[in-house]
């Protein structure tokens, strides 16, 4: 399967976003992964839908929207009109208020035309999302708890993404996205395409490199 990168603009300088996108787009990035934290999910704040609505124009690549908040379903129809290309939900956040708002999440997202994924963190079971593979047109696996970037790669993922691949072709969906997110670097980017995965996040291996576009194209094993 074609590797997608996804910069995390978390990693970026808040005050030059536009020119960050810009970088990412002429590096080689295929989508722009925006890291939404409310401060109750997660403890930090980093942006809302008004974030993705001034970034949209200065890039023509998808725009990956992460929602590391509570009560999701309240904030889709700002991020959807604000230009997201894909909004992920944390299971976590959905499962805690009824055992439906997870795929009712995802279906609201879709009923905006966009694309909707399920998201898990490192301690809660890939089987989790099994119920709404159907949906789906990515899962996300943190392989850090989320947060903050620049934290340690969680190996345990290796086992989930393989289990996700297979549960994905055995329903006829071979080509499902899974999404890896969190110690994203040359040598953990092997370690999980070799496992399934296809969409790699990755904030301070890129933004912290001397040459970005350098370090996208390793990341992809190029
Ligand atoms: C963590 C975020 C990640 C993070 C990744 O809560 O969801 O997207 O920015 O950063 P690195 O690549 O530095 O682990
Ligand atoms: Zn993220």
């Amino acid at each position: 399967m074609q590797i997608k990168i996804a910069p995390s603009i978390l990693s970026a300088d808040f005050s030059r976003m536009g020119e960050a996108v810009a970088l990412c787009e002429r590096s080689g990035a295929d989508l722009i992964h925006c890291d939404v934290m409310d401060g109750s999910f997660v403890a930090p704040i980093t942006f809302g839908g008004q974030m993705v609505k001034n970034i949209r124009p200065a890039t023509r690549l998808p725009l990956d929207v992460h929602l590391m908040i509570e009560h999701p379903q309240t904030q889709i129809k700002f991020f959807a009109e604000a230009g997201a290309d894909i909004i992920t939900v944390h299971y976590e956040a959905c499962s805690k208020i009824s055992p439906s708002y997870l795929r009712e999440t995802l279906e609201l997202i879709r009923s905006y035309g966009i694309k909707c994924g399920a998201v898990v963190n490192p301690d809660v079971p890939v089987e989790r999302l099994f119920p709404v593979f159907d949906l789906c047109d990515m899962v996300l696996l943190m392989s850090v708890f989320p947060g903050y970037g620049g934290q340690k790669f969680i190996e345990g993922v290796l086992d989930k993404i393989r289990a996700a691949r297979q549960y994905a072709i055995s329903c006829g969906k071979p080509e499902l996205d899974i999404e890896v997110d969190g110690g994203i670097n040359a040598h953990t980017a092997r370690l999980v395409t070799e496992a399934g995965a296809n969409v790699l996040v990755a904030g301070s291996a890129l933004f912290s490199a001397p040459d970005f576009a350098e370090a996208v194209r390793e990341l992809r094993g190029q």
